[in-house]
């Protein structure tokens, strides 16, 4: 225990004189507030809220292993708070107001510690009166780099959104509508990467690119298209996947990320290449990738990592569901419509307990004709069936879409005890009451 003392007391004191501090922690703060944006079609600046006054929040990025330390502001006129979607955290930094901590009300601060344990594509949020709060622009990415570098050309990060806006030139100022609720939530009629519309990215030709895609909007589901750009899907919601394949579209829901690595042809110069979203039946340009006419690059030759089968299906062959959401709408509630699990709207809701450490599978049934994205805090899992059928995708995800009248079934492995959110991701219906909570039990050992 002595030399223990010793060696932190030793690292500590290298730590203070070398950059080595710079590796091992991180504090930062970020201060919510009423801000402004230029959007490119208003002569005026668009009054949103934002974390340190951009749209979006700054891109935390840490090294694996790191902890990092943020002080967290609020300057709104309203509480809010911080959640860390899809980094695996104590469950008293998860961010969640009224069940991991209090609201942080307007003037006051919150410290969040985060131990970032797994490299990954992550991203922030608030957690209350969420169709508002991110509707009015509050998020931001969280990149957590691996400890040993890859030699990427570029290591690029999309985080998408999606805007109602007025001819005036402001946000939309009504939440939570009975349109939005009916529907799928809050669909804009702008959408933004990285806060900018329809932006061009320059590239070299034979440069080997980290396209880290980030689903950032209150409700619209995306399913980029990238019409010629040779793709393969690295990771998916933070995790590197156990088998590297072509990417041939992806149901980006609310909260999903996918992790693509894109190699730019030597031959292409001058070339540019439109991404676009091709979800609905009306596809409209994201971005556009424009390949400069210069000579190739040499393209950089490794593997990127790939997990080991963390949650292979047979794992869970013997299971019995220890809980089935039946997921629907109701009368009542807050909003006169409320989104039902189980036909109980959140805070009354039906809560799954189970223990830590032992495979359990949960059921989602979707028995209405709307969109909704299951997301689960805390954890990972891995989706083992959808509507009665085998599924086999070779990675894992922490948000799952669940399309009209479909049922998924869910395989995970709880590693973090503690009370962790289970809601819809399209803001409207969690606000309107598809929240609940998995409440994970410590093993008696711990
Ligand atoms: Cu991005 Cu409760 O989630
Ligand atoms: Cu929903």
């Amino acid at each position: 225990m002595k030399t223990i003392a010793k060696m932190i007391l030793l690292l500590m004191i290298i730590g203070f004189s070398t950059p080595v501090s710079a590796v091992s922690s991180q504090k930062l703060k970020i201060t919510a507030k009423n801000s402004s944006h230029q959007f490119p079609f208003f002569d005026t600046q668009t009054p949103v809220w934002a974390y340190n006054d951009s749209i979006p929040g700054p891109t935390i990025r840490g090294k694996e292993g790191q902890t990092v330390e943020i002080e967290f502001i609020n300057k709104l006129d309203e509480s809010s708070s911080i959640h860390w979607h899809g980094l695996i955290v104590d469950n008293a930094m998860d961010g969640v107001p009224g069940v991991t901590q209090d609201p942080v009300k307007p003037g006051e601060s919150f410290n969040y510690r985060l131990k970032l344990r797994n490299a990954g594509t992550y991203w922030y949020h608030p957690h209350l009166n969420g169709s508002e709060q991110l509707g009015r622009g509050l998020k931001g990415a969280l990149i957590v780099e691996p400890k040993d570098k890859l030699p990427w050309s570029q290591d690029i990060v999309w985080l998408i959104d999606d805007w109602v806006l007025q001819k005036s030139g402001s946000i939309f100022p009504r939440f939570n509508t009975g349109h939005d609720l009916m529907h799928d939530g809050r669909w804009g009629n702008v959408v933004t990467i990285n806060g900018n519309y329809q932006p061009v990215y320059s590239v070299s030709p034979g440069e080997r690119i980290r396209l880290r895609l980030i689903n950032g909007a209150n409700a619209r589901v995306l399913m980029p298209i990238l019409n010629g750009i040779d793709a393969h899907v690295i990771a998916v919601d933070g995790k590197p996947v156990s088998q590297i394949f072509k990417y041939k579209g992806f149901d980006l829901a609310p909260g999903n990320r996918i992790d693509l690595d894109i190699i730019i042809p030597t031959e292409v110069q001058g070339h540019t290449y439109m991404v676009e979203d091709g979800f609905t039946r009306n596809r409209f340009p994201l971005a556009s990738i424009k390949v400069k006419e210069v000579q190739p690059v040499q393209t950089p030759v490794f593997d990127p990592p790939t997990a080991e089968d963390s949650l292979p299906a047979e794992v869970f062959s013997d299971v019995t569901p220890s809980k089935t959401w039946d997921l629907d709408a109701i009368r009542g509630g807050q909003y006169g419509i409320g989104w039902a699990m189980n036909r109980l709207l959140w805070p009354n809701s039906d809560t799954a307990e189970i223990p830590k450490g032992q495979p359990q599978k949960i059921v989602f049934n979707n028995n209405s004709s709307r969109l909704h994205p299951m997301h689960i805090h805390g954890t990972f899992f891995r989706v083992l069936e959808r509507n009665g059928k085998p599924e086999a995708e070779p990675f894992t995800r922490d948000t799952v879409l669940l399309g009209s009248r479909e049922s998924v079934v869910i395989g995970l492995v709880p590693t973090e005890p503690g009370i962790w959110m289970s809601h819809c991701h399209i803001q409207s219906h969690a606000e309107a009451g598809m929240m609940t909570t998995v409440n994970v039990a410590p093993q008696r050992s711990d």
